[in-house]
């Protein structure tokens, strides 16, 4: 319950008198109770979205056959069903992208893999977290975040791989350090993992955890762009590309999804765009949440509103 995707959404509830009923403080699901109406919630997720949509959405697998049925843009990908056939898929493909079907914050996804070596170690850790395992084309693309509430646009953001800046005298694994000591007093899940997907990165530019980049030298150590594996999260919702709103909400009404985040790869030289994955429960936090959870208890209680404005 203490987490910022919970707190972010109960401190709004409490300010407009809703009373939160904690039913499992670590999962977390609460109940929010107003003059005798209770909605049941986990984060940003509700009982007022139906268990079969919610599978559509979270499952990535599901989502993407879905999104590529009604003619939206999204990366090739198929289900791993076994490394004969992820070969010939990375033969195609040349650098793809090996994920879990439904896990989140970048768990067990590595981008970007290129050969039959890291092919295996990329399954082997999405299959750490569950058995059904993506493999996907990889597209360059800056990501985009657009966030609906009841179906309308309400904020976005975009979201940066994590980096260091090299000073000349400090080694990157001590810059990373530097890096996380720093995050982690504000949120300690924005701090850069030394695992594999970060060595995979670094090694990729020719460096190592022991070399000194200089001055002024800006590496980005991870491939994906998440918050939780130290990424940057700008709020860009006054300029984000209108076409990406419009079909955004077209999405959102074609799967009947009224609290999602559509999550855009945008290809800044070329303009194209692929949607990678769809967010139904939106980790209000940590930048510009506050007005997502204004959003959202409009919507769940619009009783509320009147006197939350007095
Ligand atoms: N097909 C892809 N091509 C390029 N980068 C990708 C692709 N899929 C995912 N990524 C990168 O990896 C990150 C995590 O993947 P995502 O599918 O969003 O899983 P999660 O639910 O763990 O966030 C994305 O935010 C993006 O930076
Ligand atoms: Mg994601």
């Amino acid at each position: 319950m203490e987490s910022p995707y919970t707190t972010t959404i109960t401190d709004e509830a409490v300010k407009r008198g809703i009373s939160v009923e904690v039913i499992d403080p670590d999962t977390p699901i609460y109940k929010l109770v107003y003059k005798g109406k209770q909605i049941r919630c986990c984060r940003s997720l509700t009982d007022r979205v139906g268990a079969i949509t919610f599978q559509l959405a979270q499952d990535k697998h599901l989502a993407n056959s879905f999104l590529k049925k009604h003619g939206f843009s999204v990366p090739a990908q198929e289900l791993f069903q076994s490394y004969q056939k992820a070969e010939i898929f990375l033969k195609r493909f040349k650098n793809i992208v090996v994920k879990p079907c439904t896990q989140w914050g970048a768990r067990g996804v590595s981008v970007k893999i290129n050969n039959q070596v890291d092919l295996r170690a990329a399954v082997r850790s999405a299959a750490k977290f569950e058995g059904n395992i993506i493999l996907e084309e990889y597209v360059s693309g800056e990501d985009n975040r657009l966030i609906f509430v009841d179906y309308r646009f309400v904020s976005a953001v975009r979201r940066f791989p994590a980096s260091v800046t090299g000073n000349g005298k400090d080694s990157l694994r001590k810059l990373i350090r530097k890096k996380n000591s720093m995050t982690k007093k504000l949120d300690p899940v924005n701090v850069v993992p030394f695992d594999r997907e970060t060595l995979r990165t670094i090694s990729a530019k020719g460096f190592s955890y022991e070399s000194v980049p200089k001055k002024g030298c800006k590496i980005e150590v991870r491939m994906n762009s998440n918050y939780h594996t130290g990424g940057i999260v700008e709020v860009v919702t006054d300029r984000v590309r209108k076409d990406l709103v419009d079909t955004a909400k077209k999405i959102v009404r074609q799967i009947e999804l009224p609290v999602c985040g559509v999550d855009f790869l945008v290809n800044k030289r070329t303009g194209k765009y692929w949607v990678v994955e769809l967010a139904p429960d939106l980790a209000i936090s940590p930048r510009g949440g506050r007005i997502v959870a204004k959003h959202f208890i409009d919507y769940l209680f619009p009783e509320t509103i009147k006197k939350f404005e007095k």
